[in-house]
């Protein structure tokens, strides 16, 4: 781990587990939620993100997976949830609801957070806000990713996780340099239960019908940013960039102090690709 990562001890743990790396303080840290569809390049993303912006990555799906790995293993929410998970079925809200509330001191980080599967229904979406105003913090922006049914399925078809530090690759577009291995630890690459073609057709007709009414409740907060996800991690990274400090300069971003603008990346902005047919 590098030491601009957090290693997000609390996130997996629970509240009485410490990060070993606190984030740097920020008068106004960045707080975001990705939204888009499963394989649509979220965690690799926001990985990319909490780098460059310091916050830390929440991700409600790796939280799932360590639990099953031992960090939080044999509580019967969490046993639960694993067992919709692998069927590619959205978690309970009331479970994930009980792991996120437990959370809210990530929420509440002096480094800010990229959240990644949270809120994934309208229900989520009402609570977070609750829990936002209660603490008296507010979302900075909602990036939705957009890409075609077609390059979701290759990039998920084609994924691979190391089974040790999660860390993400593709068979093809982000190969390991030594088959089967990760390249950060040396740990084993495995294929995700639920990227198998029976479960990824579940999990795409989940985000169809619960998660993207999301899309509208955000947009009417005028906190949503469309990006599109369509080519390189780090094309789409430059272009999220590009959204956030459009944002700022003439968006809804518009109240952040214009000395947070992302200086370095305004050159890589491109078109929305609205125009692509079956963008999900
Ligand atoms: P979760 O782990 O959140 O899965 P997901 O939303 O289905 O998203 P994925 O992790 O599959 O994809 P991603 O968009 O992060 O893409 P990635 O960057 O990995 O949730 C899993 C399950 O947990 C859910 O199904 C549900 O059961 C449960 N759950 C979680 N949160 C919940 C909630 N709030 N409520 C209820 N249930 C919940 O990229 C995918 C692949 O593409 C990788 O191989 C990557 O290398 C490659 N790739 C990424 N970007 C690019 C690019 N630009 N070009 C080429 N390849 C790329």
């Amino acid at each position: 781990m590098s030491a601009e990562e957090n290693d997000r001890a609390a996130w997996f743990k629970g509240p009485w587990a410490k990060c070993s790396v606190l984030p740097p303080f920020k008068e106004r840290p960045w707080r975001l939620v990705l939204l888009g569809a499963p394989g649509v390049g979220k965690g690799t993303q926001a990985e990319l993100i909490s780098r460059r912006l310091h916050g830390c990555h929440l991700s409600t799906g790796d939280l799932f997976r360590a639990a099953n790995n031992g960090c939080r293993a044999g509580t019967p929410a969490v046993a639960e949830a694993l067992r919709y998970m692998r069927q590619g079925e959205l978690v309970p809200d009331s479970i994930v609801w009980e792991l996120a509330r437990e959370r809210t001191g990530c929420i509440r980080c002096r480094g800010g957070f990229v959240l990644d599967g949270l809120p994934r229904t309208l229900a989520q979406a009402q609570a977070l806000q609750e829990l936002l105003n209660k603490e008296c913090i507010s979302l900075d922006a909602v990036l939705d990713y957009e890409l075609p049914r077609d390059q979701i399925i290759f990039r998920l078809g084609g994924r691979r996780i190391c089974e040790a530090c999660k860390a993400v690759f593709h068979l093809t577009q982000c190969p390991p340099s030594v088959p089967d291995l990760c390249d950060q630890c040396g740990g084993r690459l495995i294929q995700r239960e639920d990227d198998r073609p029976d479960s990824i057709a579940t999990r795409l007709d989940a985000y169809q019908h619960l998660t993207m009414p999301l899309i509208e409740f955000y947009r009417n907060l005028n906190l949503l940013l469309p990006v599109s996800a369509i080519g390189s991690p780090e094309e789409v990274f430059a272009r999220s960039i590009a959204a956030l400090e459009t944002a700022i300069t003439d968006g809804p971003l518009r109240s952040r102090d214009p000395r947070d603008a992302i200086a370095g990346l305004s050159d890589h902005r491109e078109n929305s690709p609205r125009n692509n047919d079956e963008l999900l």
